[in-house]
């Protein structure tokens, strides 16, 4: 072993579009740290006062600039320090191909841990080559952190649900979002020492950026927010809609069953759509007309188009962070298939529809805003009637306070120092 490293150093990973508001409020916590430490290092005692040197990289898996680019401008993300440029790809081909590239990062980075977030196949690739690593004749490796581990949809013919379960096994700290994670991750013998539960840092992201997101115009081009004679201006009701899951959009007769029990919400409020790349393409592939509302998509995806009694469903391209959190916070209802958008109403308090047949959030249909309605028309329909209606009011969930990204980045400093200290190697090859 040659001179030990000054810094701590750390490799945070992002690849696709909900990994980047994971990511933003812990390397605000990394500059947090480094910030006190220049101003006032002899002050600072336990846990130990060592700078960390942060590294990201971005996989590549979303390359678009509505899908990756402009959520660097938006969250005050650093341009990343590497990027694997991988790209799209099945599954297999995708997650092969981060994980060649990231295996070099890892050997000439020699960092003290890999942070991975979420559920994509950025996540479980990296995870992966970071648990084969061997650095040494010891065996010693990166520790992986986890954040947002222990979810679980029990169902496994969803990517992520593969994508979490071998996220969580071969990790080291595991960093829980609520209650059930701790549940779900005893109950498959991971032992406790490794699991925080820190909160969630998408909402620490939520809470920094929900009044800056006041700033956008994005009400005002799609003609939802109109002047009055005073000056002051009023939003207009209208639905959020967003779909991209496999199972919900792959199939002609899935997709349209969801999209006809939307057209009968479109009769009476605007529902606004931006559309994921992979949703377009089966739009396209399916030839499906959504009905009475324009596909306003074009360079800026916007219209001005919006703001009047059935105005039917609106396509636009995907959004930026601002723009679409706006959206959000001013929608009488938002209708998804996202697991990240059912927590952010959850924290908003803005009626929430989740057209699948499961959810690994538990806790934002316990004291959130969430109904989990399946995809029959039917039952959809009913739910989205019964949420119109809903009584305001919910709890935010325990530990979603803004504080989850500073509760990791003391961890990681806590068990670097408890390494350190005990001149035990990173960690043996297994984690068990
Ligand atoms: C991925 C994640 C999913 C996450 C979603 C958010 C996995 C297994 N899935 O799904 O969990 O909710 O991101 O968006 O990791 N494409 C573009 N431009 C891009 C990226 C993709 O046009 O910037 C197109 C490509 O044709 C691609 C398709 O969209 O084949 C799907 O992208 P992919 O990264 O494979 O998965 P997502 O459906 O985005």
């Amino acid at each position: 072993m040659g001179t030990p490293n000054p810094y701590m150093k750390i490799l945070t990973i992002v690849g696709a579009r909900p990994n980047f508001m994971k990511v933003a409020p812990i390397i605000a916590a990394i500059n947090a740290h480094n910030g006190r430490i220049s101003a006032n290092p002899a002050q600072l005692s336990d846990p130990s006062p060592e700078p960390i040197q942060h590294i990201l990289v971005h996989t590549g898996q979303h390359y678009d600039e509505v899908m990756s680019g402009s959520f660097f401008n938006d969250l005050n993300l650093p341009k990343p320090d590497v990027h694997l440029g991988v790209g799209s790809g099945t599954h297999a081909a995708q997650t092969a191909e981060i994980m060649k590239r990231f295996e070099e990062v890892v050997v000439s980075e020699k960092p003290d841990f890999v942070v991975v977030v979420g559920d994509v196949n950025s996540t479980m690739g990296c995870a992966l080559v970071t648990c084969k690593i061997s650095f040494d004749v010891a065996g010693s490796r990166p520790l992986i952190a986890h954040v947002e581990s222990g979810l679980r949809s029990f169902d496994r013919t969803m990517p992520e649900e593969v994508n979490r379960i071998v996220t969580d096994h071969v990790s080291d700290l595991l960093f829980v979002t609520e209650e059930s994670g701790i549940q779900n991750l005893c109950n498959e013998g991971v032992s406790l020492e490794r699991v925080h539960f820190v909160g969630n840092t998408m909402i620490d992201s939520l809470l920094t950026f929900k009044d800056k997101a006041e700033q956008s115009t994005i009400c005002e081009k799609l003609g939802l927010r109109t002047g009055s004679a005073n000056g002051s201006s009023s939003t207009l009701p209208y639905a959020l809609l967003t779909l991209h899951r496999p199972s919900n959009v792959d199939n002609r007769e899935g997709f349209l069953s969801i999209i006809e029990a939307l057209q009968e919400l479109a009769k009476d409020v605007p529902v606004i759509f931006p559309v994921h790349p992979r949703t377009r393409q089966r739009i396209k592939d399916f030839g499906l007309d959504l009905g009475n509302g324009a596909d306003t998509a074009g360079s800026n995806g916007c219209s001005a188009a919006a703001g009047q009694r059935g105005a039917g469903i609106m396509l636009t391209d995907p959004l930026g962070y601002l723009d679409f959190v706006c959206l959000m916070k001013h929608a009488s209802i938002v209708v998804t298939d996202s697991g990240g958008i059912q927590e952010e109403t959850t924290c908003l308090g803005i009626p929430c529809v989740t057209v699948r047949e499961n959810t690994e959030r538990p806790v934002t249909v316990e004291c959130g805003t969430n109904v989990v309605a399946g995809t029959k028309k039917e039952n959809v329909q009913e739910a989205i009637r019964r949420q119109m209606h809903r009584e305001s009011g919910s709890t935010m969930p325990k530990n979603w306070d803004g504080r989850a990204a500073a509760r990791i980045v003391d961890i990681l400093i806590q068990t670097h120092s408890v390494k350190n200290s005990s001149h035990r190697p990173l960690i043996q090859q297994g984690c068990a």
